[in-house]
């Protein structure tokens, strides 16, 4: 699997999107879009990304009955991104639906990942709101479990699970992994945060990287930095 850092473009429009990714001079970070810019832009931001050059993630998170999962991934099987994903507790019948609509009439597809627990939720908070009493470790891996058994190709997790998705369900089961944070970086909203080196030696496949980026006074080299740290 080929490591790399994806870049969470999380912006409210196309116009600053590309200012930002403009100033990449020469590269073409591979790229997640999630909520807030594909409902501001639509399949459009999807199109540009790509005619410019950038691998795309797409990140929507899906979550509904099977069979609107299943016609909704229909419509995205036509965008041409890299990676799009749903929500893992949305159960495996709505997964296996998720994995029929994705798959295109010549049999080709997206790779289809599941969000496990969210980065920003944590046990006390698990607990609490979601009347879930297990070890989120122990979430995490059922959810994993349940996606390979639906044919994902690989799940979203806290780096400080990767290694334990991996030893359950493969190393080639792809872990992508949010919640990075630079040792000397703030974490924000983020409770469960890995820096990309440590995310690097307990094998993740791909860290998912917004803030630290878009928020620095030079993203660039804080893109460079994770990709320095990251992939080596
Ligand atoms: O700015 P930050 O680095 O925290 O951004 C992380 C990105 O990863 C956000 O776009 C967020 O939606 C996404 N994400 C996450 N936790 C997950 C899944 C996705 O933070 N479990």
């Amino acid at each position: 699997m080929g490591k790399d850092v994806i870049v969470a473009c999380d912006f409210p429009s196309a116009a600053a999107t590309l200012v930002f990714l403009d100033k990449f001079t020469g590269k073409k970070p591979f790229v997640k879009i999630g909520m807030e810019l594909y409902y501001a832009e639509g399949p459009a931001i999807v199109k540009e990304l790509k005619a410019r050059g950038h691998k795309i993630f797409l990140d929507l998170k899906l979550h509904d009955i099977p069979n609107t999962v299943k016609k909704a991934m229909a419509v995205l099987s036509k965008l041409d991104v890299d990676i799009t994903n749903l929500h893992a507790s949305g159960t495996v019948p709505m997964m296996e639906a998720a994995i029929e609509g994705l798959t295109r009439p010549d049999g080709s597809r997206p790779l289809l990942i599941a969000v496990t627990q969210l980065t920003s939720t944590d046990q006390e908070t698990m607990e609490k709101d979601l009347l879930i009493k297990e070890p989120i470790a122990d979430v995490v891996l059922h959810y994993a479990a349940n996606a390979k058994k639906a044919g994902l190709d690989g799940v979203v997790c806290s780096p400080l699970e990767a290694q334990r998705v991996h030893d359950r369900c493969g190393k080639d089961f792809i872990t992508v992994t949010p919640g990075v944070r630079f040792a000397d970086g703030d974490r924000g909203d983020q409770k469960r945060v890995m820096t990309p080196a440590e995310a690097r030696r307990i094998g993740s496949d791909y860290i998912v990287v917004g803030r630290p980026i878009t928020a620095a006074a030079d993203p660039v080299a804080a893109y460079e930095r994770c990709v320095r740290e990251f992939v080596g």
